[in-house]
Order: C-alpha cells, then structure tokens, then sequence
C-alpha cells in the first residue's frame, strides 16, 4: 500500500468538469447513483451541505460530499465518497478525516451513511472504521449487474429474475460517544 498525505479542500465550480468525470467512471458508476452537474452545483454552494475535493500531493484524486451539517437532530450524512485510485488507502483516509470534521467542527451526534448492499469493499472499510450496521432496505435501488457478483444471477436454470435488477441499501453510522470511545483507544489517529 502506499503512503498517502490526503487533504480536502473545498470543490470550486471550475473542479466540477473532474467531479462528474471521476462520478460517471465505469469503476465507479455501479457503487453509486450518479448526479447531474447542477445537483453537484447545489451542493457546493447550500450551505447544509459540504462538498471538497481530495487532494494527494499528485493532484486531484476524488471528492466527498457531507449532507445535513446544519442539521437540527445533528444527524450529519456522509453523502458521497468517490475515488480515482482505488485500493491505496485513501478511502480509510478520508473518511477518517471526515469523522474527526463531522464530530469535532459540525457538531454531529451521528455520523451515517447508506451502502449498496454489493459494494462489499466499501461495506468493509466503513466497518473496520467502527461504522454499525442499522438496517438493510431491501432490493430498494436499481443494479447495474456486476459480472460475477454475488446474487447477479438466480433463479433456476440461471435465468435472471426480478432479484438480479436490484440492489440493497445498508444504512450504517457511528454515534459521537462511539467514536469518543475509539479516540481514547487510540483508533482515531489521524
Ligand atoms: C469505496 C472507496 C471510497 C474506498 O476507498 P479505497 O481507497 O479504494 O479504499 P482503501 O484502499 O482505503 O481500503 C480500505 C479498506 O477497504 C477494503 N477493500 C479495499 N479494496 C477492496 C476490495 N477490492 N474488495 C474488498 N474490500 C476492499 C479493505 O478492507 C481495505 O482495508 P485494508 O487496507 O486494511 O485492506 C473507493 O474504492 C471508491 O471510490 N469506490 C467507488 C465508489 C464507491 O463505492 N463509493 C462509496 C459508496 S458508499
């Protein structure tokens, strides 16, 4: 793995062209439900929404955007997280700066997420990240059907059925006293 300095700053209208760029990937566009420009335009610029750009030392690598963060219930949503270099860290990275930004500036009381239920990789980060699972939807998004995934095919003599074309959404969170716990082990070291 290799060793990455990740920071966020905040997405320009100029950075939007690479926004929806890295968005519409094909290695990215199954894991999520693509945006219009003008929806990524709104978010830069409403203010209950925080939408940045991650930076490695070599450029621009993907963005995240954080819903909710004038919140009454300070239930704060991390809304998007889309990378170009996959597999390197940065993921684990950013969401470990998101954490610390949600709980220790935006005053967040939970931090959560929703997850398709075939995005395993990212499903596995959030956990090692101390993120609970609290419920799945059932077959409540339309899938891009991945070659070879699990549950992309069923039904007798391998026919797809109505299954094949949906997706799960898994929501996930951290509560504010959890990740206290995991800062005073040691977890949440930036
Ligand atoms: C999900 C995403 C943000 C993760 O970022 P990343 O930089 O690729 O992930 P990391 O390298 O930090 O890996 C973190 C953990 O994810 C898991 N992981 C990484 N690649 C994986 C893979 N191919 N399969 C299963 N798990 C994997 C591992 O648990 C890994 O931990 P480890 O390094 O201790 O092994 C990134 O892959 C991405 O942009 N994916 C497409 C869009 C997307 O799925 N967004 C999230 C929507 S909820």
């Amino acid at each position: 793995m290799l060793e990455h300095r990740v920071t966020l700053r905040p997405t320009m209208l100029s950075d939007l062209d690479f926004v929806v760029g890295v968005e519409q990937d094909a290695g990215n566009r199954p894991f999520i439900t693509p945006w219009e420009r003008t929806q990524h335009e709104g978010a830069v610029r409403f203010p209950d929404a925080r939408h940045f750009i991650v930076e490695l030392d070599a450029g621009r690598a993907g963005f995240v955007i954080l819903q909710g963060c004038r919140n009454p219930n300070r239930s704060v949503e991390l809304k998007r997280i889309v990378l170009g270099p996959k597999g390197q860290g940065v993921g684990r990275l950013c969401v470990r700066l998101l954490k610390k930004m949600a709980f220790t500036q935006l005053g967040a009381h939970r931090f959560w997420l929703d997850v398709k239920g075939r995005n395993t990789r990212a499903q596995s980060l959030y956990r090692s990240e101390g993120y609970v699972e609290e419920g799945r939807l059932r077959e409540c998004v339309r899938a891009e059907v991945l070659p070879g995934a699990d549950g992309a095919q069923s039904g007798k003599n391998g026919d797809r059925d109505e299954r094949a074309g949906f997706d799960d959404l898994i929501v996930m969170s951290l509560l504010k006293r959890e990740y206290e716990a995991r800062v005073a082990q040691g977890l949440e070291a930036a």
